[in-house]
């Protein structure tokens, strides 16, 4: 274990040597390129370090930007080695006129954390000198119009109805690809006989590094062949619909409502507010307005411990699973105190931090106690940083800032290993899928500076 000053060298250096110029890659063998809420995450990390390289970060994944001001989830570098699916299987610009020219990107989302990183921008360059402050906030109020179409096409195209949450396309706009909470849309994506699954280079990836995994090995730390066929699949039926969001809508087998993606839209959109009123830019009062109505979608879905619920928009029912997505309120707030009390118990219970073998006290994906739990595979137990990070910022906002320390010291203590994994075993600890990963490293060097 090392010391909380050698963990924040190491993070640095982790991040600098994923920097290959204004583009951080998520993981450098097993995701060689950038990655939409990835990138956030970074970002908040490098404002620890030079605010003007963080926003560089977010001036990389916006150019990107598609003109329906979609962000899409990876913007390709075209020195990276192959990664599948790569810009020819997407192929956004052959079938998509609202994708740009260059860079190529994949023609989904992920997550909309951006805003958080650009509040983070704005705190860091405060403390820097005036030619820094001058340049930085010259940039953000360069970048505000994309940001706002960022948000303007979340509330426009992803949430057509009204609800107060973002529908999403595929398991990847969740960021959470074969969470259980997708088990049951999953069950009603059927590839065609005739769809030939193209060869993944994620288990390829990792087969090739040196992982943890035990006898299990590489692939049992992945989603199985049998999710990438439906994964894969759902990308061809993306291509074919011409990534149109109308067309979409209609004739996709997987079509979700994302209650935590859309906590931390609700999220998102107030500090971007605080941003824009700062610095006495337009759109304040709609941003606080998306705010709000997020908010309530979120709140909506809750049940009597406060936990939220996904919704099936193909079947029309609630998706009430056990994963970190139930705490999703925690993120957005708004909960009335008894409720905000007693999901606070629920994520100190044994069934979440407070189970006796966990190795660190922090959120597993999915609870230990649910059938579906596997230690081991990806979205479906293991422990991630990020999410980490999310409910502990969510906690502070919240007027938590006990249970926010908490869990920071315990993320803080299971990235004393220093390899900045993608994800942990919850009960042995031990780090699984990307080393280092960008976004672990990003969220040891915010939380160390606090
Ligand atoms: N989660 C990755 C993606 O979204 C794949 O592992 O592309």
């Amino acid at each position: 274990m090392r010391t909380r000053t050698e963990v924040a060298a190491r993070a640095a250096y982790v991040l600098r040597g994923n920097d290959r110029g204004g583009l951080t890659v998520a993981a450098p063998r097993l995701y060689p390129h950038m990655w939409s809420w990835d990138a956030a995450f970074v970002a908040i990390g490098l404002a620890r370090l030079s605010a003007s390289r963080a926003l560089a970060e977010l001036e990389t994944l916006f150019a990107a930007q598609w003109r329906t001001g979609m962000v899409p989830h990876i913007v390709f570098s075209p020195d990276a080695p192959p990664y599948e699916p790569g810009p020819d299987r997407w192929a956004c610009r052959d079938v998509c006129p609202d994708a740009p020219p260059a860079p190529a990107t994949s023609g989904i989302l992920q997550p909309p954390v951006h805003a958080l990183a650009v509040r983070r921008i704005l705190d860091a360059v405060r403390i820097a000198d005036a030619a820094e402050q001058r340049d930085v906030v010259g940039r953000i109020r360069a970048l505000w119009p994309a940001l706002l179409a960022w948000h303007r096409y979340l509330v426009a195209r992803r949430d057509p109805d009204g609800r107060g949450l973002l529908t999403i396309y595929h398991g990847w706009e969740s960021g959470m690809d074969n969470s259980p909470r997708w088990d049951g849309p999953y069950a009603g994506v059927i590839p065609s006989p005739q769809f030939t699954p193209f060869r993944r280079s994620d288990v390829h990836a990792l087969a090739g590094a040196a992982t943890g995994g035990g006898a299990a090995g590489s692939a049992a730390q992945r989603p199985t062949d049998a999710d990438y066929r439906r994964y894969q699949w759902l990308v061809e039926e993306l291509r074919r619909a011409g990534y149109d969001d109308a067309r979409v809508q209609n004739s996709l087998d997987f079509l979700v409502a994302d209650v935590f993606a859309s906590a931390i839209f609700a999220a998102a959109g107030e500090e971007l507010a605080t941003v824009g009123d700062e610095l006495g830019l337009e759109g304040v009062d709609e941003l606080l307005g998306h705010a709000a109505r997020f908010r309530r979608g979120v709140l909506g879905t809750t049940d009597e411990r406060g936990f939220a619920a996904d919704l099936d928009l193909r079947r029309d029912a609630f998706l009430r699973m056990d994963t970190i997505a139930g705490f999703a309120p925690l993120l957005c707030g708004g909960l009335e105190p008894a409720r905000q009390r007693r999901l606070l118990e629920l994520l100190a219970s044994p069934a979440w931090c407070g189970h006796p073998g966990l190795a660190h006290a922090v959120p597993p994906s999915t609870s230990p106690s649910a059938p579906a739990f596997d230690p081991v595979r990806y979205w479906r137990g293991p422990q991630w940083p990020p999410m980490n990070w999310l409910l502990i910022w969510g906690l502070e906002r919240c007027g938590e800032p006990d249970a926010a320390y908490r869990m920071r010291e315990a993320t803080l203590d299971q990235l004393a290993d220093g390899v900045f994994a993608e994800y942990y075993h919850p009960f042995t600890g031990e780090p699984f899928g990307g080393r280092p990963q960008s976004w672990s490293a990003a969220v040891a060097l915010d939380l160390l500076a606090r």
